[in-house]
C-alpha cells in the first residue's frame, strides 16, 4: 500500500482535476486492510449516515459514507506524520468546527492579506471547510483544498484521543481544541442531520436525537468522553493544547482571538492591535458575514453551504429540550464531568 503522506498535499488556488482524488487502487488497497476490523465492530444506527460502528469506544461512520470514516482514520493513524510546527484544531462535530477553522486561518495568514483590502480574502470567497483540511477527509482523499499554501500546516479533525495519529502527540506541536455545551451541540446535530439527510430517509424526531445522544452515540461520541480525554491531555500538556469554549468564545471574542494567536506563536504587535486588525478578523470570521458568504453553492454533493451556519447563538437548546430532557443532560454531564473545571457558563448566567 502507497503511503499517504502529508506533505504531498496539494494547496491550489483553484478547483483542480484531482480534487477528490485518491488514486483508486491505493484507496482499493487502504478500504481491504481496514473493511475487515470493521466487521468486528458493534454497530448502531446513524446520524446522517445509516450507521455508526463503534471503535476504542467512540462511534464512526463507515466508508459508504465517504472519506469521513473510520477507515481514513485507521489509515491515518498508521501512515500520517505530523510535523512540531503543524497546528491542529480538534473539536466534536457542531461545536463550532467552522468559526475556529476561519479564525485560526486567518490569524495564521493575516501577513499575507494585509496588503490587499479585505476583498480578497479566500474566506469571503470560501467556505472555512475549504481553507482547513479534515485529516480524516480532505488529507486521507488527497483532495485538494482551494486556498493557495497556508504559512503554517493548519489541519482539522474530529479523532478522540485514543485514535489520534501518534506522531502528532509525539510532535510537541500545537493543538487547539473547542468545546461546546452538550446542549447546544445536540440541537445543533439534530439540524444538521435533518438538512443532510437525503429524501430516501426520513426527518429525524427530536426525542431519537435526544435519546441517540444522551445513549453517546453520535458521530465521534460519547460527547462527554471526547471532551474529557483531551480536557485531561490539556492539563498534562497545558504548553501544547489551548482548550476553549464556543460559550466563552461568543462572549470575549476579541480576548479569545489574541489568546489564540499567542498561542499559535503569532500574538498581535501592539501596532497591529491599534490598526484594528484584530477586530477586522473577528468580523470577517463573524456568524453574520461567514453566513452571509456561504448562502449559496455546495461545499461537497449533498451539503450546501449554508448548512454549516444556522443559528450562532449559545443556548438555543432552550426552546428544543423539555425540563426532563434538560434533567437528564445536565445530570449526565455532572457526573461524567465531575472533578473538572470545565463550564459552559457565560456572563452571570449558569447555561448548565
Ligand atoms: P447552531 O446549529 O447552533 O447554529 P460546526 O462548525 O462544528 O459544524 O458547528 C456548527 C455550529 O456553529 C452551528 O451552530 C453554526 O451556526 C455555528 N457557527 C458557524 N459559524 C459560526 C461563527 N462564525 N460564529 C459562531 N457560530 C458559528
Amino acid at each position: 500500500m502507497s503511503l499517504i503522506n502529508a506533505s504531498s498535499l496539494s494547496f491550489a488556488t483553484v478547483p483542480s482535476e484531482n480534487d477528490h482524488k485518491l488514486n483508486k487502487a491505493d484507496l482499493d488497497l487502504t478500504l481491504d486492510r481496514y473493511t475487515d476490523m470493521l466487521t468486528t465492530c458493534p454497530k448502531d444506527k446513524g446520524w446522517v449516515s445509516e450507521n455508526l460502528y463503534m471503535y476504542k469506544g467512540f462511534w464512526h461512520f463507515n466508508f459508504s459514507y465517504g472519506v469521513f470514516s473510520l477507515e481514513a482514520m485507521m489509515s491515518m493513524q498508521d501512515t500520517f506524520q505530523a510535523q512540531p510546527t503543524d497546528i491542529y484544531l480538534i473539536t466534536l462535530p457542531k461545536s463550532g468546527t467552522t468559526w475556529i477553522k476561519a479564525l485560526a486561518y486567518a490569524i495564521v495568514n493575516r501577513e499575507r492579506y494585509k496588503n490587499n483590502t479585505l476583498s480578497s480574502h479566500p474566506l469571503l470567497t470560501y467556505n472555512p471547510h475549504k481553507c482547513v483540511p479534515f485529516l480524516e477527509s480532505e488529507v486521507f482523499g488527497k483532495t485538494s483544498v482551494y486556498v493557495d499554501g497556508c504559512l503554517s500546516r493548519l489541519f482539522a479533525t474530529h479523532i478522540p484521543y485514543s485514535s489520534l495519529p501518534k506522531s502528532i502527540l509525539d510532535s510537541g506541536c500545537r493543538i487547539v481544541y473547542m468545546c461546546r455545551n452538550p446542549k447546544d451541540v445536540l440541537v445543533s446535530l439534530f439540524h444538521f442531520t435533518n438538512k443532510l439527510r437525503d429524501k430516501s430517509r426520513c426527518r429525524m424526531a427530536f426525542d431519537e436525537a435526544f435519546e441517540m445522544f444522551s445513549k453517546g452515540v453520535m458521530p465521534y461520541g460519547p460527547y462527554w468522553d471526547h471532551v474529557k480525554a483531551y480536557y485531561n491531555f490539556s492539563l498534562k500538556h497545558p504548553n501544547n493544547i489551548l482548550f476553549l469554549t464556543y460559550e466563552d468564545m461568543k462572549e470575549n471574542t476579541v480576548n479569545k482571538v489574541k489568546l489564540l494567536a499567542e498561542f499559535l506563536g503569532c500574538a498581535f504587535t501592539k501596532e497591529e492591535e491599534a490598526r484594528g486588525v484584530v477586530d477586522e478578523i473577528v468580523r470577517l470570521c463573524s456568524f453574520k458575514k461567514l453566513s452571509e458568504v456561504n448562502k449559496h453553492g455546495d461545499f461537497s454533493e449533498g451539503v450546501p453551504n449554508d448548512a454549516f451556519f444556522r443559528e450562532g447563538k449559545v443556548g438555543d437548546w432552550r426552546s428544543h429540550l423539555t425540563n426532563e430532557m434538560t434533567k437528564v443532560l445536565n445530570q449526565i454531564t455532572k457526573e461524567k464531568f465531575h472533578g473538572l473545571d470545565i463550564s459552559f457558563e457565560v456572563g452571570a448566567l449558569v447555561r448548565n
